[in-house]
C-alpha cells in the first residue's frame, strides 16, 4: 500500500494541484495517513486548496539542507488529522533541489505514511524528471484539448526515460456535452493518444475554484467533482471502482 505518487502533466494549469489536494483529502477521509508535498519550487500553491497556508516556517528544501528536522516541516491539518503537508520554498529563483536528498526524504516518509503525494510543476524540466525518478507511480493529468494531450505524451516519454514507474491518466475538466457534440475526442481516443490506462475522469465544475480558494475539500460536497475525486482515491487504494454509468455509456461515442 505504501506509495510515493507523482502528479505530473506537461502542460500547466490542467489541475494537478487541485487533484493532489482533493485526492489527499479523499484518502484522509478514507482513513489513510497521507502527506502531500508541494514540489512546485517556483510557483508553490498547494497550501491554498489544502487550507494550510503559513502553518510552518519551513519547506522541504530546509529539510534537504539540514536547516530543520523533517518533523518541523510537516504540518498536520487542523480538521483532518490524517492529512499532512510539506511546503515548497518561497523564492522564485530557488535552486533545483538535490534529487537524491528528495528521493531519500520521500522514502523516509513512505515508512510512516500510506501515501506520499508529490505535486509536480508543469513542464518536462530536470526537476520534474527528478520527481518522477523517485516515485512508485505517476498520475499524468491532462485536459481534453489536443495541446494538453500532446504535452501529456511528452511526459509519458519522460516517465519511460526516468525509471518508468507505473502511470495512469486523469482527464480533468471534461465536458460531456463537448464530447457528445463531437468537438472533442472521445475518452477512448484520449487514452489511446496518451497511451496510458485511465485512473479517472473529472468534469468541469466552476465551484471547484470556490472550494479551492477557501481551502475546503470538494470531496463530500454537492459538486459533480466530489465523487470522481473520491473514486480516484479509492482506485489508488486498489479498489475496483467502475467508471460511473454516464461515462461507461459515452466513453467511445
Ligand atoms: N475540474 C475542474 N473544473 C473547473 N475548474 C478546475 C477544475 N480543476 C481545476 N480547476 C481550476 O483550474 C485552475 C488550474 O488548476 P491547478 O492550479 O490545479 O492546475 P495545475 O496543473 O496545478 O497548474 P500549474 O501547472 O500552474 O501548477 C484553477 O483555477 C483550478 O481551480
Ligand atoms: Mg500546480
Amino acid at each position: 500500500m505504501n506509495k510515493i505518487i507523482g502528479i505530473v502533466s506537461g502542460k500547466g494549469g490542467v489541475g494537478k494541484t487541485t487533484l493532489c489536494a482533493n485526492v489527499a483529502f479523499s484518502l484522509a477521509f478514507a482513513g489513510k495517513k497521507v502527506i502531500a508535498i508541494d514540489g512546485d519550487i517556483s510557483l508553490k500553491n498547494l497550501d491554498i486548496p489544502l487550507g494550510m497556508t503559513d502553518k510552518s516556517a519551513y519547506d522541504f528544501t530546509d529539510v534537504l539542507s539540514g536547516r530543520c528536522a523533517v518533523d518541523k516541516a510537516i504540518q498536520q491539518h487542523d480538521d483532518y488529522p490524517g492529512l499532512h503537508f510539506i511546503a515548497a520554498p518561497q523564492q522564485i529563483d530557488a535552486d533545483s533541489p538535490n534529487a537524491e536528498g528528495f528521493a531519500q526524504l520521500c522514502r523516509q516518509l513512505k515508512q510512516t505514511y500510506d501515501f506520499v503525494l508529490v505535486d509536480a510543476p508543469a513542464g518536462v524540466g530536470r526537476w520534474v524528471r527528478d520527481i518522477i525518478g523517485c516515485c512508485d507511480q505517476c498520475i499524468v493529468v491532462a485536459t481534453p484539448d489536443l495541446t494538453a494531450l500532446r504535452d501529456a505524451q511528452r511526459v509519458v516519454q519522460l516517465i519511460s526515460d526516468s525509471g518508468n514507474p507505473p502511470s495512469r491518466l486523469v482527464i480533468n475538466k471534461v465536458s460531456p456535452t463537448m464530447i457528445n457534440r463531437g468537438y472533442l475526442q472521445n475518452i477512448d481516443d484520449m487514452m489511446d493518444s496518451v497511451a496510458l490506462p485511465l485512473l479517472g475522469l473529472v468534469p468541469t465544475d466552476d465551484s471547484i475554484v470556490i472550494y479551492s480558494n477557501s481551502g475546503k475539500p470538494v470531496a463530500g460536497t454537492k459538486s459533480v467533482c466530489s465523487q470522481p475525486f473520491k473514486n480516484i482515491a479509492m482506485r489508488l487504494c486498489n479498489n475496483n471502482v467502475p467508471l460511473d454509468k454516464y461515462w461507461r455509456k459515452n466513453k467511445n461515442r
